[in-house]
């Protein structure tokens, strides 16, 4: 069974997390990966207090005792819905985009476990500063906001760093051979967004899903249109998502498209409404390409580390082979 420092540090069975990831997450996807031995975590940003209130509490009706995490974003930080994860409880506090130190020490006040999401290797010493007991290094080929650096970077420089706090590896990671390939890096464990939006548990649309499990090779562009049409500039990020007609038409076109804001807008909205993929943001790791099922939550946490350990017991014997042979 795979067991990395991770596991006791959160209490979970596996080395494997399902990303807060915004209003997408629900409480079945969250609980069903937890309840699967993995850690599931609630997105934070875009919910009001009471929402946090309503997902914490479904979230624990549905698991009594595992362990889960909801995700905060700094830089955006609701203070009121941040207050409202303490007092509910919840076992692990994700942080992210921004300086984790006051955050940190309130969570830990309340007995929970804080996880720090760096997207560049100076964040490192600011969030061991923090006292963070985890760390997550999202390399540029996560879905959602990510930065520029790629995980290939991130994750030694980040691991070299952090005088033995635990990283997981975020970015990209789809299946077991990504699991295996940050656990070979050194990684802790592994961080994971996008794989966990196709399953019938997260909260995004048809739409989104389809394009997710129609998505080929090179189906992503790292783009600031979607920040500009949102009227929320995002420091030192991205947003990475599926190529569609927006991106297309916007990707490196900021005056063009602010000169036509409110007509895209409108059109945007209108595509959101009719859950048309053409023009909605539809968020996704570079490891999309990869992901051809939908899968329940559970079954998929049991699926990525089955695969996990099948490859390394592989790798082992191709050892033993080598020296046999050389014997
Ligand atoms: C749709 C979507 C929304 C996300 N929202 C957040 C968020 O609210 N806060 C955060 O820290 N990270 C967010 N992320 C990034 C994840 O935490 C994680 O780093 C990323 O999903 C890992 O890459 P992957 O999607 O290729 O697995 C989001 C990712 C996706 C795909």
């Amino acid at each position: 069974m795979l067991h990395t420092p991770i596991c006791a540090l959160l209490g979970i069975r596996h080395p494997l997390c399902q990303a807060g990831m915004a209003n997408y997450t629900s409480p079945a996807l969250v609980a069903a990966v937890s309840a699967a031995g993995g850690l599931g975590v609630h997105g934070g940003l875009g919910r009001s207090t009471a929402e946090v209130q309503r997902l914490c509490r479904e979230t624990r009706a549905l698991l009594p005792t595992a362990p889960f995490g909801i995700n905060h974003v700094i830089d955006r930080i609701d203070e009121a819905a941040f207050a409202a994860s303490l007092a509910e409880g919840v076992p692990v506090i994700s942080l992210s985009w921004g300086d984790p130190g006051p955050w940190t020490a309130r969570a830990h006040a309340a007995g929970a476990r804080v996880i720090a999401q760096i997207t560049r290797p100076d964040e490192v010493p600011v969030a061991l500063a923090a006292g963070v007991d985890a760390l997550v290094a999202q390399g540029t080929e996560g879905g959602g906001h990510s930065g520029f650096l790629p995980l290939a970077e991130l994750l030694p420089t980040t691991i070299a760093a952090a005088n033995g706090v635990p990283v997981l590896a975020a970015g990209g990671i789809v299946d077991g051979a990504g699991l295996v390939a940050a656990l070979a890096r050194g990684a802790a464990g592994a961080w994971i967004g996008t794989r966990f939006l196709a399953t019938p548990e997260a909260a995004i649309s048809a739409a989104w899903k389809g394009a997710i499990l129609a998505a080929g090779t090179d189906a992503t562009v790292h783009t600031a249109a979607f920040d500009q049409l949102w009227g929320q500039p995002w420091p030192g990020a991205r947003v990475r998502a599926i190529r569609n007609d927006f991106t297309t038409a916007w990707d490196g076109q900021p005056d063009a498209l602010a000169a036509q804001h409110p007509t895209v807008q409108a059109a945007v909205w209108r595509a959101e409404r009719d859950d048309d993929p053409c023009l909605i943001a539809l968020m996704a790791g570079a490891g999309v390409g990869q992901i051809q099922t939908l899968r329940p939550a559970g079954a998929l946490v049991g699926e990525l580390v089955a695969e996990a350990e099948a490859i390394i017991a592989r790798l082992a014997a191709l050892i033993r082979a080598a020296g046999t042979s050389s014997g």
